[in-house]
Parts: structure tokens; sequence; C-alpha cells
């Protein structure tokens, strides 16, 4: 039976971000400004055909225009099939849904160039659903010479801010911190999980290394960490954001490469060193960026792997906990941002940061396409 009561200030969100693992979806009751209520929650696997797909699309290739509309619109049936997962679980009909806010699929990310690529088929979703449905989020931000991400962080500094200084630190593909003080600060701070899944994928045929336990077996090769983190990138002042165009399975091979007695290099001694690589650089951007930081909180997968939280536990400056202790689930975090961005921009209300993402000003963020 429909939750009349949800009215019209309940939203979705959905997420597929740079791991290509699956689409995490929430369904959100924003009718109460200050609170946020979640009413359900869905994580729904990347058909392998279709990551394949968005691997494959993440390089030039041949007649990649069709393939990305027909990529697009596979991965709007699987938004729609979540979509409907979360009404069933919630009770609550579609016509009780103000709007989805539907990130869509990074295969390019180039805001110097002035586009970042996010596939998706908004219209195709809105006419599936019957509900309206605020896409491409990022395009507006870097019209206004901005990164278009991350975009997160005005999330982040409406659900975690509080009186003392601290990070969020989303732990996807990629990982991003969001630093929350007197200013609302917020950047890439290189790979979380990218390059590990692509090493344990090449090298157990796993998707991942569970909590860890590979990286666990392995020894850090210093040498290497060292040459991993000279990559100016990492030096680079915010606003800075990255993806598969910078982290890549090139990249890591030219690491490999260069790095003197790399070749004889123990599979698991490589997954320990890129473990190492991810704590490191996100240490190195807290203490440069965040030294007042009193704590911080990780969200995404990665908060997931406990041999990872462990390890940075162990060199960030101040003490680690995850978004759950604050009663946020932390794979949920990313779908309710972007359920919170679709409410944002139906009342619109700017929610990129000019701060974060060094566009010359605010913008409303997504693209509506009407029920
Ligand atoms: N128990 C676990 N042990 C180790 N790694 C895990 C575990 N659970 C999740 N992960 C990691 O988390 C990744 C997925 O995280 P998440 O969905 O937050 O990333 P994402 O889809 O790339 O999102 P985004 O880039 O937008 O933040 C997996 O690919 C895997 O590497
Ligand atoms: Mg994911």
């Amino acid at each position: 039976m429909a939750t009349q009561t949800q009215g019209s200030e309940t939203y979705i969100g959905l997420m597929s971000g740079t791991s290509m693992d699956g689409i995490d979806g929430v369904l959100a009751d924003l009718s109460t400004p200050g609170k946020i209520r979640t009413l359900a929650a869905v994580s729904l696997p990347m058909p392998p055909a279709l990551r394949d797909a968005f691997l494959a699309l993440n390089i030039p290739g041949h007649n990649e225009l069709d393939r990305a509309a027909r990529a697009a619109q596979d991965l709007a049936q699987i938004y729609a099939q979540a979509t409907t997962s979360l009404c069933r679980a919630a009770s609550v009909r579609p016509e009780h849904i103000r709007a989805i806010g539907a990130h869509g699929q990074t295969v390019r990310h180039a805001p110097e160039s002035g586009y970042s690529i996010q596939l998706n088929a908004p219209a195709a979703l809105a006419e599936q659903t019957g509900i309206a449905v605020v896409a491409d989020f990022r395009a507006r931000d870097i019209a206004a010479g901005g990164q278009g991400a991350p975009l997160v962080p005005a999330f982040h500094a409406a659900w975690f801010g509080c009186a003392i200084p601290r990070v969020i630190l989303n732990l996807g593909g990629i990982a991003n911190v969001t630093v929350l003080g007197q200013d609302v600060l917020g950047f890439d701070t290189g790979p979380a999980n990218m390059l590990m899944d692509l090493w344990a994928q090449q090298h157990t045929g796993h998707a991942y290394d569970r909590n860890g336990q590979w990286a666990a077996q392995g020894q850090c090769q210093t040498a290497l960490l060292e040459q991993m983190l000279a990559d100016p990138w990492f030096e680079r002042p915010p606003p800075k954001s990255t993806g598969r165009d910078q982290f890549n399975a090139q990249w890591l091979d030219k690491q490999l490469s260069r790095a003197p007695g790399t070749r004889t290099l123990a599979p698991a001694d490589v997954m320990a060193t890129l473990l190492a690589l991810t704590t490191h650089s996100i240490a190195q951007a807290v203490r440069k960026h965040a030294a007042q930081a009193h704590e911080v909180l990780a969200c995404g997968g990665g908060a997931e792997n406990t041999y990872l939280m462990h390890e940075l536990a162990q060199v960030l400056p101040c003490p680690l906990a995850t978004t759950q202790r604050e009663g946020m689930p932390v794979q949920m975090v990313e779908a309710l941002a972007f359920a919170w961005l679709a409410h944002a921009h139906i009342h619109g209300r700017s929610a990129a940061l000019p701060a974060v993402t060094g566009a010359q000003h605010p913008s409303i963020a997504g693209c509506l396409y009407p029920a």
C-alpha cells in the first residue's frame, strides 16, 4: 500500500561510481529541513557485459557514439529496476516521489577540456518510471569554469558539519575528501580502490580483495611507493578531481616497468604497495589541507575493507571512524548525496560549491527531465 504521508519531498538517489561494481540506490524522505530519513536502500550488481562496455568506453575506440548510447540505455534499465525495488521495499508509489537524482556512469572526466561525460538515459528513465529525473549534474559547474567535481561536499557539509573540524573521506574507486571547518574544502586525493581492484582482478580473478586479506600477505615496497607518490598529480593543489583517465592500467604498467626490480616482485607485494599508495596519498592530503581536523569519517566501499581501514588509521594524523557512527551506513552516503542534490535542484538551490570545484560562481547542478 502506498505511504501517502511521504508527500512530494521523497527522493531517490542512484549512484554508479568509478569502481563500476554496481548501482547503489536510496529512497529518502527530505520533508523535514535538516533531516534525512532513509526509507529504503538497494544495491544491484553491474552486469559484467555492461561493465565491460563502460570500461571499453573509457578509451577512444571504434563506433563509440553508438556503443555509448546503447550502454546508457542499458544503465537506465538497471536504474529503473532499482527504482522499482526501492518503491516496493518502502511501499511508496512512484507518483509520490518528487524526483530521482541519477548520476550516470562516468566514462571521461576532462574538465580542463570543458567536459565530463556521465553516460545516462534520463529521458528513458523518466518514461519508464513515471518519475521526474535530475541528471547531468556536472556540466553547469564545468561551464562556469569548475571541475564539476566533487559534488558531494555540499551534502557532507549539510549532514556532517559540526563545531569540530573534521574530514569526510569517500573511499570509492577514487578517494575524495571534504574538509569541514570554517570553510568547506573538497577534492580528490587519488585512487582509493580502483588500482587495487584492477590488480586483484588480474591476479586473483576476484572483483576485489575482500577485507584486504591478500594485500595483508604482501610487503609494501617503499621504493615503488615513493615513485608512485612522486607522480606530480598528487602535489597539485586543489581544486582537483580525477578518474580512470588518470589512474588506470596504463598508469600502473608504466609505474611497474619504471621501478628497478619490480618485474620480480610478488603480486601480493604490488597489492600491498597499492594499498599503501591509497593510505599515504590520503594521509598526505589530510596533513596538508586539514591539519586542524579532529577526526576523519570514512564512507564508500573501501570503508568496508578492514585492513585498508587499519592501515589508514596508522598513517592519518587524527583518529579514523566511519559515517556509520553518525547513523549513515557507509555504502549509502553517495546515493543519498544524489537524492539530496535532486532535492536541491528542485528547490532551485545551488549545490556545487565554487570553493571546492573552482567555478567562477555557484550554479544549480543538474538538468530536469519532468515525469
Ligand atoms: N569488504 C570489502 N573489502 C574490500 N573492499 C571492499 C569491500 N566492500 C567494498 N569494497 C570495495 O569498494 C568498492 C566499491 O565502492 P563504492 O561503491 O563506494 O565505489 P564507487 O562505485 O567507485 O563509488 P564512487 O567512485 O562514486 O565513490 C569495491 O570495488 C571494492 O573495491
Ligand atoms: Mg559502487
